[in-house]
């Protein structure tokens, strides 16, 4: 039988970072599913899609052959058969994201893969419906979360560590519209699931949520 922890929490709450702790402590899987939907997301911009077109989209999506292999403990993202783990980490594929998983068809293909992932495998997944819509029946369920504010500094300190340029401001705002965005989705919205536990992480250290996580490990 496989155990599954389920998280879900908006961009920067530091999921991937905890997430990682907790399966690498556990001997777990760690699912990171946001890196499906960036593929799918980075897919669309190379077609030059338009991403307000969400018939294109749902039609497009169907020739994307996305799926996960873990090299060295790592999760590569595969996009046809390419690894493109360096390529969807950009603000641009950030924002297309956001915008291509509003789509129900694209949702519906990585929801299946994710779904067949925790059933043979224990797993900690993170992500946006994760608790509510994908593994429903999850042993542990966890809503992370930040004040904007932290999460953006958070974000601005990675992508300046990364030799990247940017600007907290735009950061912040790229938050808050995606925040809107996926949470006022008509397809599975960011929403904290009733039986998930709140976590907020704005004056936690990364260690003290991980335990807290595990504490709810049965
Ligand atoms: O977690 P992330 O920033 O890598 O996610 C990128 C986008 O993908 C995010 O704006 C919303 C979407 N997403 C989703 O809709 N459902 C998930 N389970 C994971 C991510």
């Amino acid at each position: 039988m496989s155990y599954n922890i389920a998280i879900d929490g908006p961009a920067g709450a530091g999921k991937s970072t905890i997430a990682k702790k907790v399966a690498k402590d556990k001997g777990f899987i760690y699912v990171d599913t946001g890196a499906m939907y960036r593929a799918m997301a980075l897919f669309m911009l190379e077609k030059k899609i338009d991403l307000n077109d969400e018939k294109a989209i749902a039609e497009m999506c169907k020739s994307a052959d996305i799926s996960i292999k873990y090299e060295d403990g790592v999760q590569c993202v595969y996009l046809n058969g390419v690894n493109v783990n360096d390529k969807i980490r950009t603000p641009e594929v950030s924002a297309a994201a956001s915008k291509t998983s509003v789509v129900a068809e694209v949702r519906q293909k990585l929801v299946e893969l994710q779904q067949e992932l925790a059933a043979h495998e224990s797993v900690v997944m993170d992500g946006r419906d994760i608790c509510t819509k994908v593994l429903p029946n999850a042993d542990v369920k966890v809503f992370l979360t930040a004040s904007v504010e932290v999460r953006a500094e958070r974000r601005y300190k990675e992508l300046i560590e990364k030799g990247m340029e940017c600007d907290l401001e735009e950061i912040k705002k790229d938050i808050a519209e995606r925040d809107h965005r996926d949470m006022t989705r008509a397809e599975s919205p960011l929403v904290q699931a009733k039986d998930a536990e709140l976590v907020d992480s704005s004056s936690m250290t990364i260690d003290e949520v991980v335990e807290k996580i595990k504490s709810l490990c049965k």
